[in-house]
């Protein structure tokens, strides 16, 4: 199996103890944190904003891989920067000015990512892939852990891999939603490199090897 990133969900973590979840995260040599934030509009979940990822930001160094699942993301690139958020991903669906918002991320200093649900194909994006340093796919409809992947995502994450290889684009493919020990060497088969699990990772089934330093 190739080499990836794991990005642990905190989404699947024990609320009441978060920072004992980022320390767990850290215990099994993982690098990155992925933080599901949620609005209640985009998505019918709520879950936490940036009082939470300022709060964990002041106890941890791992790199702050921050999902938006919001509605008008434009409005909240600062304040999530601020809060200490590394990678910012938008959704496809909720923005307009796909290119304005990279840059506005970029002019922060800090790293942007663009995601799309099962439903929006990969055509949607090509415009928009040589400025990105993320692309995630989603492989679940976006609000909850917990979900089965589906299937014809990973073709999604295999066309985009060979748009990033013909073309040279920089992108890391990012996965995200059921991904288990059963779903995982399909997606890394199919050229995701930072591998999102919530559930299973913290359940403690999730079985990994090969990490990229
Ligand atoms: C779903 C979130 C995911 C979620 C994945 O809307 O974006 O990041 O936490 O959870 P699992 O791994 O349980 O499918
Ligand atoms: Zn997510």
């Amino acid at each position: 199996m190739s080499k990836f990133i794991l990005s642990p969900s905190i989404l699947a973590a024990d609320f009441t103890n978060l920072g004992e979840s980022l320390r767990f995260i850290e215990s099994k040599k993982a690098t990155w944190v992925h933080i599901d934030v949620m609005d209640g509009s985009f998505v019918p979940n709520i879950t936490f904003g940036q009082p939470v990822v300022a709060a964990l930001r002041k106890i941890s160094t791992l790199q702050f891989d921050v999902h938006l699942m919001i509605e008008n993301p434009q409005l909240h690139i600062d304040t999530f920067a601020e809060a200490g958020a590394d990678w910012i991903t938008f959704h496809y669906e909720a923005a307009v000015h796909h290119h304005r918002i990279i840059q506005h991320i970029h002019s922060l200093g800090k790293k942007a990512g663009i995601s799309i649900v099962p439903s929006t194909p990969v055509s949607a994006l090509e415009d928009i892939l040589p400025f990105v340093d993320l692309v995630l796919v989603m492989s679940v409809n976006p609000g909850f852990g917990g979900q089965t992947l589906i299937p014809r995502c990973i073709e999604k994450i295999a066309q985009l891999n060979e748009l990033r290889m013909k073309n040279g684009y920089g992108f890391r493919l990012s996965v995200d939603g059921g991904i288990n020990n059963k779903t995982i060497g399909m997606a890394v088969g199919a050229g995701a490199d930072v591998i999102v699990s919530g559930s299973s990772f913290f359940s403690g089934a999730l079985e990994w090897k090969n990490l990229e330093n």
